[in-house]
């Protein structure tokens, strides 16, 4: 009989091939469960288990498949229920995200393509955007950049059409470029101008050419980057976190339009996430992550501040399939700055 830790993994884990994975492209859970109900299967199996659905903890096992036949079918439906359920959770989608040549949106990128998207890469910096589709390359999956600023109509236009011409469709897209005018009443008009261009005009620009093609394909999920300076006062940086309140309530908005073509919108609100931004941040004020951690991380519950990867999988739950019923609203990734 499977051991204790493959029993409980079967109800309430993933379970996947590692050497499934490792090949990239054969990773559908179905396949690996089809691998198993064949004859001369018996014996014990090599596995990954990831310890929650939204945890990345991942360890190493071994199962032991039930001898008897009626049993060892029985099982492995189970492991077909489960590994098609949870293992690969965009499996054959075509996933935009932008600004994926850093921080949050390259975790992004990382974590779809990890799941089985075929992701588009979007970044106005070449450098940066071209490095993310390397490493996903490099893991054996798929990956297309497309250099874009989404603050410029064209750009939104064509990245639609580049996409919908190399995958034939789009089914997620994560609004996440924006640029980071930290200034109160010293913003210049200009840097108002460019703060609301990327932040919000891009984030509809994109979103407007992307939803046909999601139309077309009966429905999708976009998913946005709010803040949690989308809900609180913090000093001197209102260019900024008025950009990010308007994300929160054209989140809400978009979903109304969109629902009657079944297209779920939602959005993430993280607190402080270390990225290039927040590196650039700690830079102009002097400040190390310890100075940070007991600075902003201490105004948190958890007394951290937040990684990359932490806001990806709560990016992918919101983009998956498990997430069906729910739009319109906001998921708070912020170690519980705010439930303070
Ligand atoms: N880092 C945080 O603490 C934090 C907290 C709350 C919300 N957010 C939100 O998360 C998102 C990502 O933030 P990050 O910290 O990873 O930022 P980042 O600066 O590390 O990455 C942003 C990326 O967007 C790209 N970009 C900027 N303007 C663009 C444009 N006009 N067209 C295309 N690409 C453009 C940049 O080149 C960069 O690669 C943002 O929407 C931000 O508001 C971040």
């Amino acid at each position: 009989m499977p051991s204790d830790d493959a029993t409980r993994s079967t109800s309430s884990s993933l379970i996947s091939s590692t050497a499934t994975r490792a090949g990239g492209g054969q990773t559908a859970g179905n396949r690996f469960a089809d691998s198993l109900a064949g004859p001369g299967h018996e014996s014990d199996l090599s596995f990954q288990v990831e310890k929650s659905l939204l945890g990345c903890e991942r360890s190493h096992g071994s199962l032991n498949l039930p001898q008897d036949a009626l049993v060892r079918k029985t099982y492995v439906h189970r492991l077909h229920l489960d590994v098609s359920c949870f293992g690969m959770r965009l499996q054959d989608k075509v996933a935009i995200i932008t600004g994926a040549g850093s921080g949050i949106g390259k975790a992004t990128a990382l974590v779809f393509a990890d799941e089985g998207a075929k992701v588009v890469v979007v970044d106005c910096d070449a450098a940066g955007g071209e490095r993310t589709v390397a490493e996903i390359e490099r893991q054996g999956h798929v990956a297309l950049f497309v250099r874009a600023d989404i603050s410029k109509e064209t750009d939104a236009e064509r990245l639609a059409s580049e996409t919908a011409k190399a995958f034939g469709g789009i089914d997620v897209l994560v609004n996440n470029a924006a640029i980071f005018v930290l200034k109160g009443f010293d913003a210049t008009v200009s840097e108002w101008h460019q703060s609301l261009a990327v932040n919000v005009i891009g984030t509809v620009l994109v979103t407007k050419y992307v939803v046909d093609s999601m139309k077309k394909r009966g429905g999708g999920a976009v998913v946005n980057l709010a803040s949690i300076s989308s809900w609180i006062a913090q000093s001197d940086i209102f260019a900024y976190s008025a950009t990010k309140a308007a994300v929160l309530q054209l989140t809400r908005n978009m979903a109304m339009d969109l629902a009657p073509w079944a297209i779920r919108v939602n959005c993430v609100c993280p607190g402080t996430i270390v990225t290039a931004a927040v590196q650039r941040y700690m830079e102009d004020r002097g400040l190390t992550v310890e100075q940070l951690n007991a600075d902003e991380g201490a105004k948190t519950l958890l007394k951290r501040v937040g990684q990359p990867h932490e806001v990806a999988r709560a990016i992918l739950f919101l983009a998956s399939d498990e997430a069906s019923y729910i739009t319109g609203t906001h998921l708070m990734v912020d170690g519980g700055y705010t439930a303070i």
